[in-house]
Order: C-alpha cells, then structure tokens, then sequence
C-alpha cells in the first residue's frame, strides 16, 4: 500500500516509519518538525538504505492538507500528529483543541475529497482516565481528566461519526499505553524538548548525566512497593500493530478500537531498577510528593489486540530498557541538528 505517515518524523511515527517499509509498503512522511527533527529522516535512510520520501506539512493549514491529498494517492494515513504534553495541554487548552482536533478535521477533509478510506489512529490510554479497575477493557468506561486526553476523545469520536456516515470508510483508533525503548540499531528514539515529562525518558537522561536524579512521584501509593504501575510497552513491539491494523481494515472492512499493551505493570522502582541493570550504573532517586493528576495504577488488558490483529506485545522490560539505554548513550544530546 502507500501509506502517508502524519506526524511521522516523531517518536513512535519513525518507528512505525521502519516497521512499514520492511513489510514492503510505499510510505510517505509529514510532518511539521514542532516536536520532532528533520535528524530522524537521516537516520531513517540509514535504517531502510533508502531516502525518506517526505512532505513539510501543518495540519492546521486546511488548504495545504486539501492540496497535498489532491496531488497524491493513498491507499491508507496513520496518524500520529498530535501536541501531547498533559501539563502544557492545561495551560493552552485552545492550541491542543486547535492543532489536535482541528488538524485531525483538516485531514479528514483532504480524506475525504480524495477518496482516502483507511485510517489508523493514535489513540491513548488516557481516554480511561481513572480507570475504576485494571486490568482495563475497551469496553471501560471513557472518562477524561485534562484537555490532551479530552482532545483524543474527541478525535476518537469525530472518527466514529465518519465511519458511520460512510460505510466505506474504515478506522482503527490503536490506544497506546505508555510507549518506551527504541529501535534496535540505536539510530532511533524518543528525543523530548526540555525536561522530560515521562518516566522512561528522565531515567535515561539521569543515566547519561544530563540530570543530576530521578523524583519518583509518591512513595505511598496502595501498590505493591508503593509507586505508581504503569504498562511500559516497546516502541517497536508498538509500531507493529501499525501496519496489522492496516492489514486488518483491508481484510476485514470494519471499524477498531483496541489497547495496545503488555497486559503487565510495572512500577517505577521496578522500571528504575531494570534500567540500572541494563545501564550498568546506579539511577539516583528520590522519592517526592505525588504527582497532581496521576493515579496508582493503569494497565491494559490486550487480549482483544491479540484475538483480532493476531498482536501481542513480544519484548520485556529489559529489553525496553536496553533499547532506550542504547539509543540514549549514543546520543546523549538525542538528534543531532540537520
Ligand atoms: P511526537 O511528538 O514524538 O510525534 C508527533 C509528531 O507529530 C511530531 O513529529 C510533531 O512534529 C508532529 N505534529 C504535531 N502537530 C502537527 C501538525 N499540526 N502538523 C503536522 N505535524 C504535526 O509524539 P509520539 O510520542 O510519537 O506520539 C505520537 C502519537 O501517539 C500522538 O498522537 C500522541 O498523542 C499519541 N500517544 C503517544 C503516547 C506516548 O507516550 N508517546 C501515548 C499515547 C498516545
Ligand atoms: C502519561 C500521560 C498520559 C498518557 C501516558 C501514556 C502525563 C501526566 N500523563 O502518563 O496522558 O496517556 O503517559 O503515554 O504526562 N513518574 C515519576 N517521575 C517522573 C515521571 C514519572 O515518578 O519524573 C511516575 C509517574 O508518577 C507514574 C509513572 O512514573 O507513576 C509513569 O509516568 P509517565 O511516564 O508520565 O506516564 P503516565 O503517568 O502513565
């Protein structure tokens, strides 16, 4: 298929990037480069042996979206274009409603007047909220705590409505839980502006030295040590229900939503310790007050991503954190600037 990548030069976008092309898929990038480097193309080429055909676009810019889609054919679009740092989504609510649901409308209407009728969407864990147990179900009640997590609601809903209306029109809404590692090759990998939000990525800059050590938001927390569980799960292992989704909607002509996780928490001492093992150094912490906004404990049940796409995750935390530690060491600054 030819596939159009949108937002991916970003961190799981480049991954799925390398996942497509094995499987033999034409694939074309887009991107506005707000969160991400046009360093992740080259290192794509490196990967693949091929360059990376690639388009500057901003889903915001209706027009351009429209005049982009009629100049080119797709079979299918993945989409990955979204602002996503929760904090920040509370303090600007009106630029995360603007690029994330307006952009997402934007690239429906190209879609649509092209005649483009599949769609994989990145979706989040965080349509769950507060889940009131785990492991949690798709079928779990939708609730959402912060404008980022109201935005892919929304889109999740906005979609929905299309395939109603146009029963040629096929979606898979993927809700990723909490994505971490990188490619093997150490060529690619998550490159956060500024001070990370996310566990994996501050673990991996206090490794390499970059920050002097780890808060860990809350130490009493009712869990078996005390901190926060989560279902880390690999980018690479992540990037692959990208292109089965695809295979899905053409085999089978029907609409998805499915989480996409390990189904196993892990909580941030066990994730700390498993990374100094990978590391081979010590990962200084402190534990701190919690964190507002966050909860004890969100894990995935996948098995409907297992029972429909033939998906389960297959890498385990070493493996995520060797990966991210590889990628992290030979790039302790993250991409160098194009
Ligand atoms: P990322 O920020 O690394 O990648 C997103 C990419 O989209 C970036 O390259 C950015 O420049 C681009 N982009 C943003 N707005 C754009 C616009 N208006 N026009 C064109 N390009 C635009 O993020 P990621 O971690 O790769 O996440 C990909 C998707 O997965 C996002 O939709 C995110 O909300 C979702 N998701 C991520 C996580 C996570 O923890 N990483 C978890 C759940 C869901
Ligand atoms: C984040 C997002 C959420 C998204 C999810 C999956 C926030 C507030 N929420 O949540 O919307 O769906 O990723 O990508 O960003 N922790 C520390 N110290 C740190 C960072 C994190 O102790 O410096 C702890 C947290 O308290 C939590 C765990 O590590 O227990 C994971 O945190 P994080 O990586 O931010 O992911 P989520 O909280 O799941």
């Amino acid at each position: 298929m030819r596939i159009l990548l949108c937002g991916g030069a970003g961190y799981i976008g480049a991954h799925a990037y390398v996942v497509l092309v094995e499987r033999g898929h034409d694939v074309v990038v887009a991107d506005n480069f707000s969160n991400s480097s046009p360093g992740v193309l080259v290192r794509l080429q490196q990967i693949t042996g091929h360059p990376v055909p690639f388009q500057p676009l901003d889903l915001r810019d209706r027009e351009a979206v429209v005049g982009f889609f009629a100049r080119q054919q797709f079979d299918a679009v993945v989409h990955f274009a979204a602002l996503k740092a929760v904090g920040e989504s509370c303090e600007r609510p009106l630029d995360y409603f603007h690029n994330n649901i307006s952009g997402t409308l934007n690239l429906l209407h190209g879609m649509q007047a092209a005649g483009v009728k599949r769609l994989v969407f990145s979706s989040s864990a965080t349509v769950y909220g507060d889940p009131a147990s785990v492991p949690v179900r798709e079928d779990a009640r939708l609730q959402v705590t912060n404008p980022y997590g109201r935005t892919k609601l929304v889109m999740e809903q906005l979609i929905g409505d299309l395939c109603e209306s146009d029963p040629g029109f096929h979606a898979a809404n993927l809700r990723y839980f909490n994505p971490v590692g990188a490619h093997a090759s150490g060529l690619i990998g998550e490159d956060p502006t500024g001070i990370p939000n996310n566990l994996m990525p501050y673990i991996c800059q206090v490794a390499v030295g970059r920050r002097e050590h780890l808060s860990v938001f809350g130490g009493d927390w009712p869990t078996p040590d005390g901190t926060g569980v989560r279902d880390y799960i690999h980018v690479t292992d992540l990037a692959r229900a990208h292109a089965d989704a695809l295979d899905f909607l053409v085999r089978e002509r029907r609409n998805l939503t499915v989480n996409l996780g390990t189904g196993q928490g892990i909580s941030v001492l066990q994730l700390v310790n498993a990374f100094a093992g990978a590391a081979e150094r010590a990962i200084p912490y402190q534990i701190v007050a919690r964190r507002a906004g966050d909860v004890a404990e969100v894990y995935a049940d996948p098995s409907l991503a297992n029972d429909v796409l033939g998906w389960r995750a297959e890498l385990d935390v070493d493996a995520m954190c060797r990966d991210a530690w590889r990628w992290q060491s030979q790039n302790p600054q993250g991409y160098p600037s194009a």
